[in-house]
């Protein structure tokens, strides 16, 4: 156990992209035609996100930071990007040389994060690794401003209920729904384990942060996303991801 009761950090859900069969396949399947990322999941943080123009910007598994180069193109004031993979790390620094933006090779649970000075935090696909969501929603709270908003996504509860091997999806079983807990997946070419809440426990651990609650969003498709009229169809029918943002109430 560590500092913060959670999993030690040589266990946590970076460590996966630290393998580097493990990474070569993300990223592989990140640049697939229709990817669900592109087509599903950034639409709608964009949505939520709104315009980034002069936010402070605080991204929680930033991955290889390529959302961070465009949000500093389209002008945020700052880019943070934590992220636990040292690999990942790095492709993130290559991604922003030359930017204003930094990263930092840390993880989210124990983190020193700054105080009172974000206006937004986000992350996107990270937070179902985590085991103590409220944990790290405590030190979130603390790093927004007031007014502050949170945005993020991760992977459906229908989803991470049952966490079958994953290939193409065309019907899913949701089992042990409120059995909330680490479940296990054959995930390109690892056994990876991802966090199983319910959506009620997601809204009421914001609530319980002192947070307001703005928009819950699943990963509705829309057709003029898809290049292929079967990727969308097949998209219809069981929901990948969920989102939320929250906000730190103004004094
Ligand atoms: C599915 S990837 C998403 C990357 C990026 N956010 C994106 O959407 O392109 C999840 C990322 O979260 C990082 N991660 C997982 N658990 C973490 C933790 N506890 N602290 C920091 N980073 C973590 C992983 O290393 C990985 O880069």
């Amino acid at each position: 156990m560590d500092r913060t009761g959670g999993i030690p950090i040589s266990e946590r859900g970076h460590r996966y992209y630290d393998e580097e069969d493990f990474l070569k396949a993300y990223l592989s399947r990140r640049s697939l035609v229709d990817n669900a990322n592109d087509t599903l999941e950034k639409p709608v943080m964009l949505e939520l996100i709104g315009n980034p123009e002069g936010l402070r910007i605080l991204d929680l598994g930033c991955g290889d930071a390529r959302f961070g180069a465009e949000l500093l193109e389209r002008n945020c004031a700052s880019y943070t990007g934590l992220e636990g993979s040292k690999a990942m790390s790095e492709l993130a620094r290559r991604t922003l040389a030359g930017t204003a933006g930094t990263v930092i090779l840390g993880s989210m649970e124990d983190w020193s994060y700054p105080q009172a000075s974000c206006d937004l935090v986000l992350s996107r696909l990270a937070l179902h690794y985590v085991e103590h969501l409220e944990a790290v929603l405590a030190r979130i709270v603390q790093s927004l401003k007031p007014g502050g908003r949170l945005v993020f996504s991760v992977e459906h509860p229908v989803i991470t209920s049952t966490l079958q091997p994953s290939g193409t999806r065309t019907d899913w079983t949701v089992d042990r729904y409120f059995d909330e807990g680490f479940r296990e997946q054959q995930w390109l070419g690892s056994t990876v384990k991802k966090m199983h809440r319910t959506l009620e426990h997601y809204f009421s651990a914001l609530q319980a942060a002192g947070l307001q609650v703005e928009s819950l969003r699943e990963s509705n498709p829309v057709r003029e996303r898809f290049h292929s009229a079967d990727a969308y169809e097949r998209r219809r029918r069981i929901p990948l991801f969920l989102f939320f943002s929250a906000s730190r109430p103004s004094l």
